[in-house]
Order: structure tokens, then C-alpha cells, then sequence
């Protein structure tokens, strides 16, 4: 093996201690914390070498040159921030493995033909200002005017949250990368579900990657004394609201014998005013569909709409729907996938090809380069959970196999 599984995993290990102390793992986009956690990011970019730099869209770069940057570069890497309560592996797995890839590149005095980028994509997971891959999106040139100005719960937009991590948001409205200045891109994660441990295989080869549909539903009714108040003179926002959330649920079910790969999720939910006694008088939710198919997931999505605007007239209230994001399901480059399977050949490692079901900055990266991605597996298929675990010896054989394609992908 040439990569340094020692290194790696001690560096996993110092990452994901920096976690909020009361909710583990938590490193939030935008907070202290994850602020702190790119402070020790950029350190260790350094001490491998890297130069580091921050992009108009609030990512953190650490390049390795190679022997002619007039090339096309190649990219790898993942993000640094976490869900409320979430892993150690989500996203820092795959920027440590870059950076181990780099730093042994740099070791043996590899010198690769190309650029080789290592990419801390800023807020992969949804913000609190309601996006999710800000980073990525910034690259691509899909963060709007609207988007930006998405407010958090604590004040301020997001466009000053980029500003605030050292991003530009004034150079924004235009993609900050082109078609072709990256060669590839591939990104490594940890499955984040059950297949490659329970068929005891070391890689995924990611063929596809879910598209993600995001809604704010939002049902306004009359707030009423819960003792007093007649069922049938009631205007309850939370009732509406949860024949709506069911509603995901069947369509989403309505879909399991079918080829396309459907999920449907509310999982956040605001009451108000949230009182034992009190008839609800609103209901603030997120509607996340994921889908294989993106005229599949919209005819989905506008069904489960049409359900919470019925549910929400028939009871008296009021009902409204805004799309927060839209991400297309992405295909990976059969290029970038035939370097994995020869670089996992070449490592022995045993690999299977299979379709992501979460979303990924590579889905973002595939618009703009040939992209894929390394699944390595996780623990019981656990992710999102402060439960999710991989072996020292599992991130180590991933991080060999992104070495190896790294290396076969700059021969092209
Ligand atoms: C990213 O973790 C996602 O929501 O799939
Ligand atoms: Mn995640
Ligand atoms: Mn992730």
C-alpha cells in the first residue's frame, strides 16, 4: 500500500473530535466549529505541501502543482461539515483521503502531469440557510440572486455566510469554473447504506447519483382553545399538514416495484405555537424527494402538493409550496468509472458498480468534468447518526484506490 493509513486515520480522528459537545457529531456549516476545523484543515494542507486557497464560493483548496498547469486538473475531495448529530466519516473521509493521496504523491516525489486539486466543498448538507452543496453550486453557477439571499433562523443571508468564510458572493452570478479546466473529478465516500458490507466487498463504483427535489410547504390555520373549539369549526394546520406527510410517504411506496428508485422525506417539521392545549395555527415543513428520475420525482412532488392543498381546503387553511432546490440526478463518467475498477484491480480490492441514493458535490462536478465516486462501507449501513463507523483499514483501502485512479486518470 502506498498511502499512509496511520496518517489518515489520525487525522480522521482529530476532525471528527471537533464536534459540538452536546449533540456529537456536529460541525455545522458556517459555525465556529466548522470554521475552526478548516483553521486545522488548512495546517495540515500546508504540511503536505499544498497551496491553499478559499474560491469565490467559500471553498477550501489545497493544490498540488503537477508538471504542467497549463493541463486540465484533476480534483478530488468532499466537506468538512456535518447534519445536526451526525458521523465522523460524512464528507471529512473523503477530503482526508485526498489530502492523504496528495500528501503521498508529495512523499515519494510523485509528480503528476496535472494540477491535482484537494476540495473542502463548503456546506454539502443542508445550511441553515436551507441549501445544501453551496460549495459546488458556486462552481456550476446555480446559486441564484434568490438563493442567496435565503435567510437563517439566526439573521442574516447566505450570501453574507460566504462572504463571512472568505468567499465573494459579488462574483456569483456566473459559474466559477468552465467546461474543461478540471480533467476529472472523483470524489471518495462512505456508502451510507448496508450493500458493501453485507456482500463483504471494499468498493463501490458509483454509476449514478440520486436527484434531490427540496419544497417549503407551508399551512396556515387559526390558533383555537383545544378544549373549546368543535372539531368541525376547526382550522388545524398540523392536521393538514400530517395527511401531507403521509401523503409522501404512499407515493413514495407507490413506487417500490418499480425500476426508478423513489424516497420521499419530511424531516423537519415547525408547530406553531407548539402548546399542548392549543388547536395548531401553523406548520412550517420541508418536503425532500430523491428520485433516479427527474420527471418521475416532479410528477411525485406535484401530487404530494396537490394532497396538502385538498387536505389544506377542506380544513380551512391556508396552503402555500416554494421549491428551496433542485438537484438533477447525475450520471458518472464511464471514463472515471473504468479508472476505479482498474485501479481496484491493480490494489486488489474487491468492488462492485451500484447507484448512490444520497447526494454528493460529484453530482454537482459531473456537469462540469468527467466525475465518479469510491464508495467504502460503512457499519450496519448506519450514516446521519452519530453510530456511523468505517474501519481504519476500510478508509485506507479507498484511499489507495483514489491514489491509483488519480494516478491512471492523469495518464489520459
Ligand atoms: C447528503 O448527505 C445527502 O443529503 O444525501
Ligand atoms: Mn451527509
Ligand atoms: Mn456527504
Amino acid at each position: 500500500m502506498n498511502v499512509n493509513a496511520e496518517r489518515l486515520w489520525r487525522r480522521l480522528e482529530a476532525l471528527g473530535a471537533l464536534t459540538d459537545p452536546g449533540s456529537p457529531y456536529t460541525r455545522r456549516s458556517f459555525s465556529s466549529l466548522h470554521r475552526q476545523g478548516r483553521q486545522w484543515l488548512r495546517e495540515q494542507f500546508l504540511a503536505a505541501g499544498l497551496a491553499v486557497s478559499v474560491d469565490a464560493g467559500g471553498n477550501l483548496i489545497g493544490r498540488l502543482p503537477g508538471e504542467d498547469s497549463g493541463l486540465p486538473r484533476l480534483g478530488s475531495g468532499s466537506h468538512t461539515d456535518t447534519v445536526p448529530s451526525g458521523g465522523r466519516f460524512d464528507g471529512i473521509a473523503g477530503v482526508l483521503a485526498a489530502l492523504e493521496v496528495a500528501h503521498t504523491y508529495q512523499d515519494q516525489g510523485v509528480r503528476l502531469r496535472r494540477d491535482f486539486d484537494v476540495i473542502d466543498f463548503l456546506a454539502e448538507e443542508p445550511s441553515e440557510y436551507g441549501l445544501s452543496r453551496v460549495g459546488s453550486r458556486a462552481l456550476t453557477g446555480d446559486l441564484s440572486a434568490a438563493m442567496l439571499a435565503y435567510e437563517s433562523p439566526a439573521g442574516g443571508t447566505l450570501a453574507e455566510g460566504i462572504a463571512a468564510v472568505g468567499g465573494d458572493p459579488a462574483a456569483l452570478d456566473r459559474p466559477l469554473l468552465g467546461n474543461g479546466e478540471f480533467a476529472a473529478f472523483v470524489e471518495l465516500h462512505i456508502e451510507q447504506g448496508p450493500v458493501l458490507e453485507k456482500e463483504s466487498l471494499s468498493i463501490g463504483v458509483v454509476t449514478d447519483i440520486v436527484g434531490i427535489t427540496r419544497m417549503d410547504l407551508a399551512f396556515s390555520g387559526q390558533a383555537d382553545h383545544s378544549g373549546t373549539t368543535p372539531m368541525t369549526i376547526r382550522r388545524d394546520a398540523l392536521v393538514a399538514a400530517s395527511r401531507t406527510v403521509a401523503a409522501a410517504d404512499e407515493q413514495a411506496r407507490a413506487w417500490l416495484d418499480r425500476p426508478e428508485y423513489v424516497v420521499a422525506t419530511v424531516g423537519k417539521l415547525d408547530v406553531k405555537p407548539n402548546a399542548s392545549n392549543v388547536v395548531p395555527s401553523g406548520v412550517d415543513m420541508t418536503l425532500e424527494v430523491r428520485c433516479s428520475s427527474d420527471s418521475v420525482a416532479q410528477s411525485i412532488v406535484e401530487q404530494i402538493c396537490e394532497v396538502g392543498k385538498a387536505a389544506s381546503e377542506q380544513l380551512g387553511v391556508a396552503f402555500s409550496s416554494a421549491l428551496v432546490s433542485f438537484s438533477p440526478a447525475a450520471a458518472c463518467d464511464a471514463g472515471v468509472q473504468q479508472a476505479i475498477e482498474a485501479a481496484c484491480r491493480q490494489g486488489g480490492a474487491s468492488y462492485k458498480f451500484m447507484a448512490s441514493g444520497a447526494g454528493h458535490d460529484a453530482a454537482c462536478m459531473s456537469k462540469l468534468c468527467p466525475a465518479g465516486m469510491i464508495f467504502i462501507p460503512c457499519l450496519d449501513g448506519r450514516s446521519h447518526c452519530a453510530e456511523e463507523w468505517a474501519t481504519k483499514e476500510q478508509l485506507a483501502v479507498g484511499a489507495q484506490t483514489l491514489y491509483d485512479a488519480i494516478r491512471l486518470l492523469d495518464r489520459r
